[in-house]
């Protein structure tokens, strides 16, 4: 059995999907069901007997000890967190409970399920910390990517919680021994992303007649990595990462915010037109910048690349097209989660 955190929400619940689809063995899905939490993204595996979903708090250590043990759960992929930048600038306490405090109860409810497993189970167990890039802090333009060993200048309450959880996700193999491997990657998106980041947003606004908020000057650069290729990234860390080392994902993709909307409305022009037939560009609007933006990430993949075999399969082109088709097809996904606590978001956040 594996132990995953966060599998209700955008990558945890693609990651649960993906490891069952490839004859994973079972898994337990711990999730608080906070807003970003859909339990209808798991709907394609609802009745499978390999899955299984506990509602609870990755800071109920007893629960979480119990879990550990009653499964006999041998891996822990740890996805759960606050995960929204700009949430985290509006309100960061939930990002200190739970990507700090979270993160440290389940390492010692982890520590303790691990200590008590017989020898040979020991060198075998796993806890695959799921992190980012925006630890490393911000690129230059002409700066090369991110390496494993690029130091944390974390800029955001976000990328700040995030920069800790990964401190002690380090301090626990280096001073108990636990066998932890880190991820840090760039940029997701994908099927079942929560429309407040970027991508869906955009294709969920364009398709309402809103305006499509870009902030700043748009030319800030993030690395597009398709969620799939996400997804075959830890399944491979899982099956061969090494204890006590940090493996960085990235989709070799970098773009500009700007471009990356202009490509979403050229694909939305072609396959959902508007009815006036004007293009979706011109809901296109510059907004406010976010207070703190980091101007650039880029990830150097090398080490994940010749040391594990993983590459991205999905270009930027490719990806962000199966998206579109995706969010298409999924309208009733879409009014589902944009209802309710959503619409207060976009109201506070983009009230001005
Ligand atoms: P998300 O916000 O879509 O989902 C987070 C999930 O965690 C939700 O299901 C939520 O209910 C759950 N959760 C939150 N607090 C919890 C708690 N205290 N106990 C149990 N469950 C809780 O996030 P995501 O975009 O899927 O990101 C998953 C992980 O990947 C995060 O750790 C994030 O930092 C990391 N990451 C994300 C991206 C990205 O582009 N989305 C990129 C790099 C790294
Ligand atoms: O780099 C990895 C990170 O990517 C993850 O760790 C985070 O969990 C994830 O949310 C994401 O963070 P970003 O802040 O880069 O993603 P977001 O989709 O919020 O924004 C992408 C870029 O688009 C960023 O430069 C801000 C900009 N943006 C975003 C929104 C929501 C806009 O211009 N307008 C918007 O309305």
């Amino acid at each position: 059995m594996i132990l995953v955190t966060g599998g209700a929400g955008f990558i945890g619940a693609n990651f649960v999907l993906d490891w069952l689809a490839h004859g994973g063995e079972p898994v337990v899905n711990l999730d608080a069901l906070t807003y970003a939490g859909n339990l209808q993204n798991l709907q394609p595996i609802a009745g499978d007997g390999r899955y299984r979903f506990v509602h609870g708090d990755i800071r109920d250590r007893d629960l979480v000890e119990r879990l550990l043990a009653d499964q006999a759960v041998r891996a822990i992929v740890h996805f759960a967190a606050e995960s929204h930048v700009d949430r985290s600038i509006h309100g960061p306490e939930d990002f200190v409970a739970t990507n700090v405090v979270g993160t440290f109860r389940l390492l010692e409810a982890a520590r303790a399920h691990w200590a008590a497993l017989p020898a040979a189970d020991r060198g075998a167990f796993r806890f695959v910390h799921i992190s980012t890039d925006e630890v490393y802090g911000s690129l230059g333009p002409a700066d090369p990517a991110f390496t494993e060993t690029n130091p944390y200048q974390p800029n955001s309450p976000y990328a700040a919680t995030k920069a800790a959880s990964d401190h002690l996700v380090r301090g626990y193999h280096h001073t108990y021994g636990l066998p932890v491997v880190t991820t840090n990657c760039s940029n997701n998106y994908g099927p079942y992303q929560f429309p407040e980041k970027l991508i869906p947003l955009v294709i969920h606004n364009a398709l309402a007649g809103k305006p499509l908020p870009i902030y700043g000057d748009g030319r800030q650069v993030r690395d597009w990595l398709y969620v799939g290729d996400h997804c075959a990234a830890i399944r491979r860390v899982l099956e061969a990462g090494v204890p006590g080392e940090v493996y960085n994902v990235g989709g070799a993709s970098e773009m500009a915010n700007i471009d990356v909307v202009h490509t979403l409305c050229g694909i939305l022009d072609e396959l959902q037109p508007r009815a006036d037939g004007r293009s979706y560009r011109e809901q296109i609007t510059f907004v406010k910048d976010r207070p703190g933006h980091d101007r650039r990430y880029a990830i150097d993949a090398t080490k994940i690349a010749t040391t594990l075999g993983w590459r991205p399969a999905e270009t930027f082109a490719s990806g962000i097209r199966r998206t579109v088709r995706w969010y298409l097809d999924h309208q009733d996904w879409v009014a589902d989660v944009t209802s309710g606590s959503y619409r207060d978001w976009m109201a506070k956040h983009y009230a001005s």
